[in-house]
């Protein structure tokens, strides 16, 4: 394998800073406490589980894995398409290492995944790459039309056996809905803000105050 293939990493993205991954981390546990005694949730857990009759211990059920993270491109060292075009790019060269404030808008769960949606600002979005959400729309069609950043997330955990790409497609599959003017039902106006439900599991919480994270943009050899 040429040295050129070998050099480029699994994925680059913003990593969280410690103190805020900890932050991060108690304010997803403190939300998946929360919501699996809503009478709610438990209305819809048939959604959310095919064993109805059970009751869901939604911290044991997601796995975490690793640092936190919002990747920006999946390089696959190198194997992903458009992967070497993204390191090249001049904005790619001149950040990596910057530290940025990433905003953390919204915590979604559904039965694969738990995230968070990050609201990426102008600068942050230079960084994006721009066929992140087309990439997506064989698994969610409508994310074609959704605004480059639709898809910018932090995987806080996967139920068993789920890959930690899909929490992007969990997300972006909510922001469709959105976008048709479902707004979903909401269900509680909860200490962190509103709590919606968008049918098939899928819960929304838009958070009152969004989280500030410091996060430094590099990338992951693994
Ligand atoms: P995510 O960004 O949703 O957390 P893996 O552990 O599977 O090798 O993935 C490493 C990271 O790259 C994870 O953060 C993962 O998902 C992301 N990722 C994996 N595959 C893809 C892909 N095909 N497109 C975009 N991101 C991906």
């Amino acid at each position: 394998v040429p040295l050129e293939e070998t050099s480029l990493p699994l994925f680059f993205g913003w990593f969280l800073l410690p103190g805020i991954q900890d932050k991060v981390r108690c304010t997803s546990m403190d939300f998946l406490k929360t919501l699996d005694t809503l009478e709610a949730f438990k209305k819809h857990l048939p959604d959310f589980t095919v064993e109805a009759e059970k009751e869901v211990d939604l911290e044991q059920y997601f796995q975490a894995n690793g640092a936190l993270h919002c990747t920006t491109k999946f390089c696959d060292y190198g194997k992903a398409e458009g992967a070497k075009e993204y390191a090249d790019k001049p904005a790619v060269e001149e950040l990596y290492g910057s530290v940025f404030e990433l905003s953390l808008s919204a915590l979604f769960v559904t039965p694969r995944t738990v995230g968070a949606r990050v609201s990426l600002s102008e600068d942050q979005l230079t960084l994006w790459p721009a066929d992140a959400e087309k990439e997506a729309v064989s698994v969610v069609p409508a994310a074609a039309t959704l605004p480059a950043g639709s898809r910018a997330h932090v995987t806080l955990g996967c139920a068993e056996g789920v890959e930690p790409q899909q929490t992007g497609f969990d997300l972006l599959e909510i922001l469709a809905l959105q976008q048709e003017g479902q707004e979903g039902e909401l269900v509680e106006e909860m200490e962190l803000g509103s709590l919606a439900y968008y049918g098939k599991g899928r819960w929304l919480l838009s958070l009152r105050e969004p989280v500030s994270a410091q996060a430094c943009f590099s990338s992951l050899y693994g």
